[in-house]
């Protein structure tokens, strides 16, 4: 093997077991195809069952794909889909807790359901997903990826305080599970992306709440423009990989320089 060869071979996920949620769309998505690219089998989690099974069917990669349904707000499908993942691949050695969903909500009119959906779905969801990965990974080790937003520490003027809120709680996961997995070989960091194009965005962008300024419009950010998907998918490899192996409870911010504008 050529230096090069072996430079590039950290960042490979050949022969490794991850699942993704929320895998069906956007983010998710093109992690998905990453992550198959670079030699892993990939469980595509979504609440959106067809949808899961649709990107199987494109990403075309036989039985190195499969869709399983799962909404990580609730623990028994929780325990189910991730079950099901182990008796397809065997034990997970990657998680990327990506699932969300995002509405704009204004502070001073949104519901008390909206807010507890908001934290039932990112940050209980990631806490409960991350139980059965950590069930998974113990003896052998693993990476979970913990897809937060810059907006968990620094607002973009988008009228989304529940969304926020739930995101700076995904990264206090993240710092305390580095903490308390370490010493099982498990590393546990965030990816606090900005404004990516993604489906879930142009949905939002077509809802009524009136917003001034998201970070996904040109000009918002230092760089001009939004993030591609795939863009935020290699920062996830680059922390699931073994090129991360002497980094856990990061939060990595990829904002095209957003929050220093
Ligand atoms: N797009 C952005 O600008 C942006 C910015 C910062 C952070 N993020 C974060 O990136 C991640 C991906 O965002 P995206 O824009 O690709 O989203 P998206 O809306 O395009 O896709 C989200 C996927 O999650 C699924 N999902 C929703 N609720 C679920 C549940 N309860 N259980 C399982 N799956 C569920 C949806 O069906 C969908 O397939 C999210 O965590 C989001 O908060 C996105």
């Amino acid at each position: 093997m050529s230096r090069f060869d072996t430079a590039l071979a950290s960042f490979s996920l050949n022969g490794k077991v991850a699942l993704i949620t929320g895998a069906a769309s956007g983010l998710g998505k093109a992690t998905a195809e990453l992550f198959l690219d670079v030699g892993a089998r990939v469980v595509v989690a979504d609440l959106d069952g067809e949808a899961a099974k649709a990107t199987v069917e494109e990403l075309d990669v036989g039985d190195r794909a499969v869709a399983v349904h799962i909404d990580v707000a609730d623990e028994a499908a929780v325990k189910r889909a991730f079950a099901e993942s182990a008796t397809t691949f065997g034990p997970l050695d990657v998680l990327v807790n990506n699932a969300a969903y995002r509405n704009k909500a204004d502070t001073m009119s949104m519901s008390v359901e909206e807010w507890d959906r908001m934290q039932a779905v990112c940050s209980r969801g990631t806490f409960l997903c991350l139980r059965q990965a950590v069930e998974q990974m113990r003896g052998k080790g693993g990476s979970i990826v913990n897809i937060s937003s810059m907006s968990a520490q620094h607002p973009t003027i988008f009228p989304n305080m529940h969304y926020d809120a739930a995101k700076a709680g995904v990264d206090a996961i993240t710092r305390l599970a580095a903490v308390e997995f370490a010493k099982e070989g498990i590393r546990v960091n965030s990816v606090l992306p900005g404004g990516m194009t993604t489906p879930g965005v142009a949905k939002m962008h077509a809802s009524t709440v009136a917003i001034t300024g998201p970070a996904t419009i040109p000009g918002r950010s230092v760089m001009g423009r939004a993030a591609d998907p795939i863009e935020m998918a290699r920062a996830v490899l680059f922390l699931a990989s073994d090129a991360a192996s002497y980094i856990t409870g990061a939060e990595l911010l990829v904002d095209g320089g957003f929050t220093k504008g």
